[in-house]
């Protein structure tokens, strides 16, 4: 199967199996969260009333496109279910998310959820955090040179995620810093160094968040960790 037909397949398969009418519903970005909010967008043309929160302007278009309404966070006391991608997933469940750029949102809306559903397809499945790709980590503007230098010193070569014409910037006016470690053998650790740099919004490391993974496969099964 192709790439594409297995992020459709585990996406829909995520709304077939955890959304129910009258939730409240997270939605991630990316490619493979796509093809959920779509289909979320054809329960609520069935009639189920749900509640949305997007993390990205990309995924609130998306939404909108689809007849699905979004509300500001603030609006809800909590989430039933999000539903979102990931760029690396190990075998505790631990992720790298953020090579879409919209980690910080996604961080706040996954804290903010009861359960945190995430579907990738098995390229997206490593061992060893780091292995695969970079670790991307958002930080703010002023003397990001500065906060540049005090990542690497954590044993990374931090690059600067570049958009069209200068550097990509986050739906919340961040930099990104791309941090590319090989292996990320103690990820816990590493999370603990790169919060405390000043400059430091929020990193791509999301570790005991994810409540379910369901992986698909090219032979078409998924396969579910968690609940
Ligand atoms: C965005 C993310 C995405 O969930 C992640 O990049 C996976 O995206 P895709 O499904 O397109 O591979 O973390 O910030």
């Amino acid at each position: 199967m192709m790439n594409v037909d297995l992020k459709k397949m585990v996406a829909e398969k995520a709304v077939d199996d955890y959304i129910e009418k009258d939730m409240n519903v997270g939605l991630g970005t990316g490619s493979t969260v796509y093809y959920a909010i779509k289909k979320i967008g054809e329960l609520v043309a069935g009639g189920y009333r749900l509640t949305c929160v997007a993390t990205s302007v990309q995924s609130e278009e998306l939404a909108k496109k689809c007849g699905v309404a979004v509300v500001d966070l603030n609006e809800i006391d909590s989430i039933d279910v999000t539903i979102d991608g990931a760029d690396e997933v190990d075998n505790n469940m631990n992720l790298i998310k953020g090579l879409g750029g919209a980690l910080l949102r996604e961080k706040i809306v996954a804290a903010a959820s009861m359960k945190e559903v995430i579907v990738v397809d098995e390229s997206k499945r490593v061992s060893v955090l780091g292995t695969k790709t970079s670790l991307p980590v958002e930080v703010i503007k002023f003397g990001h040179l500065k906060t540049k230098y005090a990542l690497e010193l954590q044993g990374c070569r931090a690059t600067l995620r570049m958009g069209d014409g200068g550097p990509f910037e986050t739906d919340s006016g961040n930099y990104i810093y791309d941090c590319r470690f090989n292996s990320i053998d103690n990820p816990f650790f590493l999370e603990s160094r790169i919060d405390v740099i000043p400059g430091v919004v929020e990193n791509g490391l999301f570790l005991n968040t994810a409540t379910t993974v369901l992986i698909a496969s090219g032979t078409g099964k998924i396969e579910r960790l968690g609940e």
